[in-house]
């Protein structure tokens, strides 16, 4: 999410500044700006939209300086704005900061910050860092940012210059990347490589906790103590298009390999485990803390379309199971020419990566003037769905470029957990201890993720054997099946094999008579109460000569000597399996589409935002 680039030396900084910017601008693209030191001191300069529209603001202007810092954003906290978008000042405008990443104690940093007389511009996390940096600035920024960084909860990249202080620029993060980019007679700063890539190849990557000072002939690195520390300096050997996929040959492969962060950025700033008292969901940006309707819903209606929708069937199954409460899910372009029927205690939750799906938001407003409560769940801030929907939980996946969606689907289903666990504790249907082991299975999705994704070339050998397959079905029963729906769909539109998905059940009804010797079907299997009946769908279709794969729980030997090949995932609460069964499904349709010689980034036919009927 979002893009830093900072520079000092010896050439004029803003061609740098923008240069590197347009190298990032695919990490997010809603407003723009920079902050210069010029002959008039610390001067900012910010744009809703493009660089190219900050470009054009400030092209008039002759901004000579020889140091600053800029960013190109990707909205969390407040919409795209001007006065949103970063650098943000102080309130004295003494210190400037470019962030990424969420500050997730902020709301209560802003109101101390209020309550020792200091007021506010903007909505964003930035603008609390920035006077919480001013507050213990004297005369040496160096240690006022040293001291801010220990009050932030959270995950930061930070770019810090102050007006006082012309000759550095500092740096820090926790969580999220930032590297140094050491040049003859100039440094540099930047959330990723590609904004280095014209100036220097030699780097230093900074570690959580550590502290930059660059000046223009030397950068400085000292650990949270103020120690210096001695860096090993890296040699980026990347080409300037493969360093914008971070290495990764498409972003695809790359966003599949960010679940882990996304997921871990948009749970962790909703779950409260520090309170002393028992863990908790904290879902105030929907009005769930004052219980809202929860309690007193009569029924949740879910609608999406694609990607988003399937997140929504396992939303129903969870919401059925968790909080006890009836769900209809629904495609939104079937839902909109129907006659749905709402009364005011429903509550329509409706799901958009982009937000500006035709489909999602006709269905959105239907379900609206017919007096149902809304709640959007986006990717994207000041989307239209935002905008309209009131309630919005945003996923914090970042910008998702490849047409495939993997991130957004995952971190669409933490919201849902989330919302659905919330219910439940709402409706009385939880008890506290079962949230304490529903939130340490969620707390630790993402490192299972991370596993998942140490064992890809287990995937990526067995789509060697598979991709030249012609039919591919998926089958399962209950958030497996759901599960099923998003796999055989990105297999579909990125490999153009023949992939269905199947309610195990159904299979004997009509879909076996599809099944032959060329069939491979996928088995996923992590619902334990119903091992033995996935058994028999097996045995069925292994009885027509298909070849079966089973993706299960590590511990599980149930299909062993049953399945032609066992997938093996750690082990989570059954209901939560969805988030990490999916994701061995995203790298099997990657694979079999990079094998097949085809484009898995951009899938023909096919548009990112489906902004037309
Ligand atoms: O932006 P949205 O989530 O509203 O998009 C919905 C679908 O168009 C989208 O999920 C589509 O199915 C993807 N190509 C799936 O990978």
């Amino acid at each position: 999410m979002c893009g830093i680039v900072g520079y000092i030396g010896g050439k004029e900084a803003l061609p740098v500044l923008l240069n590197g910017l347009k190298r990032l601008e695919y990490r997010g693209y809603d407003s723009a700006g920079i902050a210069l030191f010029g002959p008039e001191g610390l001067t900012v300069h910010k744009s809703k939209g493009r660089i190219r529209e900050l470009e054009e603001k400030i092209s008039a202007e002759k901004l000579p300086g020889m140091a600053g810092i800029g960013h190109t954003r990707w909205a969390t906290h407040g919409e795209p704005s001007d006065i949103n978008s970063h650098p943000q000042t102080d309130a004295e405008g003494r210190v400037a900061v470019v962030h990424n990443g969420i500050i997730e104690n902020y709301g209560r940093l802003k109101e101390w910050l209020i309550s020792k007389g200091l007021g506010f511009k903007s909505e964003t996390d930035t603008e609390v860092v920035a006077n919480l940096i001013n507050f213990y600035y004297k005369d040496d920024i160096l240690s006022a940012v040293r001291e801010a960084v220990k009050r932030l909860e959270g995950s930061y990249a930070l770019g810090i210059i102050a007006a006082g202080e012309s000759d550095r620029i500092i740096a820090v993060r926790r969580e999220s990347p930032l590297v140094v980019g050491l040049g003859k007679g100039e440094n540099l700063i930047a959330s990723d490589v590609p904004a280095l890539l014209e100036y220097t190849r030699e780097v230093y990557y900074l570690e959580d906790g550590e502290i930059a000072a660059l000046y223009r002939d030397r950068a400085e690195v000292y650990n949270g103590e103020g120690q210096v520390i001695e860096k090993e300096v890296s040699l980026i050997r990347w080409d300037a298009a493969a360093a914008e996929k971070g290495g990764f040959e498409h972003f695809m492969l790359k966003e599949i390999h960010e679940q882990p962060r996304a997921l871990t950025d948009t749970l962790r700033a909703r779950i409260r485990t520090n309170t002393g008292a028992a863990a908790s969901i904290d879902l105030e940006e929907i009005g769930f803390n004052k219980s809202w309707a929860a309690e007193n819903a009569g029924r949740v209606v879910i609608t999406a379309c694609g990607t988003a929708w399937h997140a929504g069937v396992i939303g129903k199954y969870a919401f059925e199971r968790y909080a006890g409460i009836p769900v209809d899910v629904d495609t939104a372009s079937e839902f909109r020419y129907r006659n749905p029927v709402f009364d005011s205690k429903d509550i329509c939750i409706v799901i958009s990566q982009s937000g500006e799906t035709a489909d999602t938001l006709a269905a959105m407003r239907l379900a609206k003037q017919r007096g149902a409560g809304i709640i959007a769940i986006t990717n994207v801030a000041g989307s239209t769905l935002a905008r309209e929907a009131g309630l919005v939980m945003y996923t914090w996946a970042g910008p998702e470029i490849a047409v495939a969606s993997t991130k957004a689907f995952t971190t669409q289903l933490a919201c849902l957990y989330l919302i659905a666990l919330k219910f439940g504790v709402l409706r009385g249907r939880i008890q506290d201890t079962d949230m304490v082991k529903y939130i340490e299975a969620l707390e630790a999705i993402p490192a299972h993720a991370e596993t998942i994704l140490s064992g890809k070339a287990n995937i990526q050998r067995f789509a060697s054997l598979q991709f030249n397959k012609n039919k591919v079905f998926f089958m399962g029963r209950l958030f497996d099946y759901a599960a099923c729906l998003e796999s055989a769909l990105k297999l579909k539109e990125i490999s153009y094999t023949h992939s269905e998905a199947f309610a195990a059940g159904e299979i004997k009804h009509g879909p076996i008579a599809l099944v032959d010797t060329s069939t491979l079907i996928v088995a996923l299997c992590t619902q334990s109460s119903l091992f033995d009946k996935m058994e028999s769908s097996i045995t069925q279709v292994k009885a027509r000569g298909a070849a079966v794969a089973v993706i299960t729980w590590e511990d599980c030997k149930h299909f062993d000597g049953i399945a032609d090949e066992v997938f093996r995932i750690p082990k989570t609460e059954d209901g939560f399996s969805p988030i990490l069964s999916v994701i061995p499904a995203q790298l099997f349709a990657y694979y079999c589409s990079v094998l097949r010689g085809l484009d898995p980034d951009k899938p023909r036919n096919l548009a990112k935002s489906v902004t037309v009927e």
